[in-house]
């Protein structure tokens, strides 16, 4: 009896590895199933905030962090980032898609192809870096977020806007919900800190829902440009900052002062 007990553990334990191994490779291998891209864009001064980054002037528009397969990460390790690939997109990737936090180096654009862009490379329409990147500028230029919250009145302020009435006036125009996420409040801060708008796309690069119908509470997905601070999370529903940059905000409070005397 005992050594069949035995032999069956030892079974179950090969089984367990064999399946493990596989599970190991089957992630790397880029064969996962991912339902939806997720463009991220995120608002550079909270950026420079949640990195606690002394950054003097991050853009006054939105920016993009990056295009992301639901499902996936670093689909293929052999296919490195290469800049050159990507030499006429340059102008657009510094606009559009700087590195907020070293607004000089290319290692951000690295980091995302090899995470998110090697696993969207699965679609024919995505299948390269000049695709991916090209594409993902194209998408951002027509879904145009900063012109669409200044046309709603919806700007930095030092007042508080309420998370529901900018989901409720996106989708509004967009047809479809986005995903909010924020900057949980620190010590000395009353609310969350508005961070980054997500707009999901079929594989089809057509606008879906952000969520599942089943998906009542979808998780944040924290994917901070160098790994490090405090996760993001979807924003609690209430109030939050959408913060001037530091040069506007200075501004404000000057004027603010001067309305007082
Ligand atoms: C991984 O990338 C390499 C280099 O671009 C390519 O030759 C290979 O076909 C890719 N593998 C898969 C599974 O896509
Ligand atoms: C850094 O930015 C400056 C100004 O845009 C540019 O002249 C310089 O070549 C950049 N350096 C690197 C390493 O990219
Ligand atoms: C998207 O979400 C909205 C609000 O929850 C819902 O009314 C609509 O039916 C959803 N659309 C799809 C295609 O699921």
């Amino acid at each position: 009896m005992k050594p069949r007990v035995i032999n069956n553990l030892l079974c179950s334990f090969c089984l367990a590895f064999y399946c493990l191994c596989h599970a190991d490779k089957f992630l790397k291998s880029g064969n996962h199933e991912w339902k939806k891209l997720i463009m991220v864009h995120h608002w550079p001064a909270t950026v420079c905030k949640e990195i606690e980054n002394d950054c003097t002037q991050p853009p006054d528009y939105w920016t993009i962090h990056g295009l992301w397969p639901d499902k996936a990460e670093d689909c293929n390790g052999s296919w490195h980032f290469n800049l050159d690939e990507i030499k006429d997109l340059l102008p657009d990737m510094k606009k559009y898609w700087p590195d907020v936090i070293h607004p000089n180096r290319s290692h951000f654009w690295k980091h995302e192809w090899e995470k998110h862009g090697t696993c969207a490379a699965e679609l024919d329409t995505l299948n390269s870096e000049e695709k991916y990147f090209g594409t993902s500028l194209d998408l951002f230029k027509k879904l145009t977020l900063s012109g669409v919250l200044q046309k709603l009145g919806i700007k930095p302020s030092l007042n508080y806007y309420l998370i529901s009435d900018i989901k409720d006036a996106l989708t509004g125009i967009y047809g479809v919900v986005p995903k909010i996420q924020c900057l949980p409040p620190k010590q000395d801060e009353e609310v969350q800190t508005i961070a980054q708008i997500e707009l999901c796309l079929t594989r089809e690069l057509q606008l879906r829902n952000c969520s599942e119908p089943e998906e009542l509470r979808p998780h944040g997905q924290g994917d901070l440009l160098a790994g490090v601070g405090p996760v993001l999370s979807v924003c609690e529903d209430g109030p939050a900052f959408y913060p001037p940059t530091p040069k506007e905000q200075a501004w404000m409070s000057k004027s603010r002062n001067y309305s007082v005397f």
